[in-house]
């Protein structure tokens, strides 16, 4: 099934087309191939195809070719089913498209002309690699504001990521396994709708929460632990990526209750500057700002608040960036903007350095986090001396982490959490 309709696959061509500017190349968009799984004979990796590919055919079968030639419009050249998918897999995708044999054929009669390959290496075709560039900027462009059909998809893995969060919510309690929890929250964002897990399941009880991305296990919930939840439903490839950090018995230990206080407040400090035309280390420096004040209130910083911003003191306890763009794949477009080669701020180097546009959607995820790796290297130990009671923060260890996520679309106007539903 093609989750898009005709015309919003060529309202996508058309506005491609127009940052293609006055004199493009012919430009062709390769879907690219599985990966065969080392010592898997016939098995490959699950099969994800290049975004550009995936945005303007809405196919998600290998070995397609879209191309486009400035004097003839759009051709979508396919692999055709073949028996040995229908047998093993059913081959049920209905796109059109010319056989992607004839490929060849039709760059034979374009000869001497300049080619620009976008997403996967297409055979025997030499790309020009700095038109590709250029035009691989334009797309991010126009693909980094997410249209109605998109924003449609993610509103629907939000909702079946809701139903998630509230499983796993009913099932915490103490004595019950990380494992557990996560089998939980799969099997209900399942049951409303996703199609799959925009990422691996996140589950981290205890001191577990302070590893960013951990993989549960076995662990066993503590009554005196929190529980990190990081997850998100994927539907049609479109995602959400929501966080949230609950108790495991009714209610939070009186240090965890504060931590987690102060990362709510960060975050909701950081969702009210999501405006159009800020920037995006804007958002992260005001979440940043929200938790050094916090974080010196307890007394385990000291100094001004600039200065633990500025000197990286704060990424101690925040060492990620406030958010990424999220949409088609838990990790969409996202870069820097034209001419910013690398952003660091607050110690932290963002991976996404833009101003706000419509249509934007951003995760907005600042945390607090007790990480043993980062407190314990001599090295930081010695340079934030000064800015860090390392006694004071002792006791604060076994809390872990906190962190809270929602996905936020800049408008006009206020900001639009898509992920509201899931209460914080
Ligand atoms: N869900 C993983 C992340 O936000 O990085
Ligand atoms: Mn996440
Ligand atoms: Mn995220």
């Amino acid at each position: 099934m093609i989750p898009f309709e005709n015309d919003v696959l060529d309202r996508r061509r058309k506005r491609a087309a127009c940052v293609f500017g006055d004199d493009p190349p012919i430009v062709l968009f390769g879907a690219g191939k599985p990966v065969q799984i080392p010592g898997g004979q016939d098995q490959t990796y699950p099969f994800i195809p290049y975004p550009e590919y995936y945005w303007l055919t809405g196919s998600r079968r290998w070995g397609g070719v879209l191309v486009y030639d400035p004097q003839d419009g759009w051709r979508h050249f396919i692999r055709p089913v073949s028996q040995t998918e229908r047998l093993w897999e059913g081959g049920t995708e209905t796109v059109e498209g010319e056989d992607v044999a004839g490929l060849q054929c039709w760059l034979d009669q374009r000869p001497g002309r300049p080619v620009a390959v976008i997403g996967a290496a297409v055979d025997n075709v030499e790309s020009d690699l700095q038109l590709a560039a250029a035009l691989q900027a334009s797309l991010d462009g126009i693909r980094r504001r997410k249209d109605a059909a998109e924003v449609a998809l993610i509103e629907r893995a939000a909702a079946a990521t809701a139903a998630g969060h509230a499983s796993a919510r009913d099932a915490i309690r103490p004595g019950i396994s990380e494992r557990r929890i996560r089998i939980e929250l799969e099997a209900a964002m399942f049951r409303h709708g996703a199609d799959g897990v925009a990422f691996d399941t996140i589950v981290g009880a205890g001191t577990h929460a302070a590893v960013l991305h951990f993989e549960p296990g076995a662990r066993i919930v503590e009554p005196d632990d929190l529980v990190l939840i990081d997850a998100g439903a994927s539907i049609a490839g479109y995602a959400a990526d929501v966080t949230r950090t609950y108790p495991a018995g009714d209610r939070f230990t009186p240090r965890q209750q504060a931590v987690y206080d102060l990362v709510l407040a960060a975050q909701l400090e950081a969702i009210s500057t999501c405006r159009k035309g800020v920037e995006w280390h804007e958002v992260h420096r005001a979440a940043a700002g929200v938790i050094a004040r916090g974080l010196r209130d307890l007394g385990i910083l000291r100094g001004k608040t600039d200065d633990l911003l500025e000197s990286g003191a704060i990424s101690l306890f925040l060492p990620h960036g406030v958010g990424h763009m999220v949409g088609l794949g838990v990790r969409d477009v996202g870069g820097l903007a034209a001419g910013r080669e690398v952003s660091v701020y607050c110690g932290i180097r963002m991976r996404v350095d833009l101003p706000m546009e419509e249509g934007f959607l951003m995760t907005v995820e600042p945390g607090v986090y007790f990480v043993p790796a980062l407190l314990d290297d001599a090295k930081r130990r010695e340079r934030f001396s000064g800015m860090v009671d390392w006694d004071a923060l002792e006791p604060w260890r076994p809390v872990g982490g906190v962190r809270i996520e929602d996905n936020v679309l800049i408008t006009a106007g206020e900001p639009r959490i898509l992920t509201s539903e899931i209460p914080k």
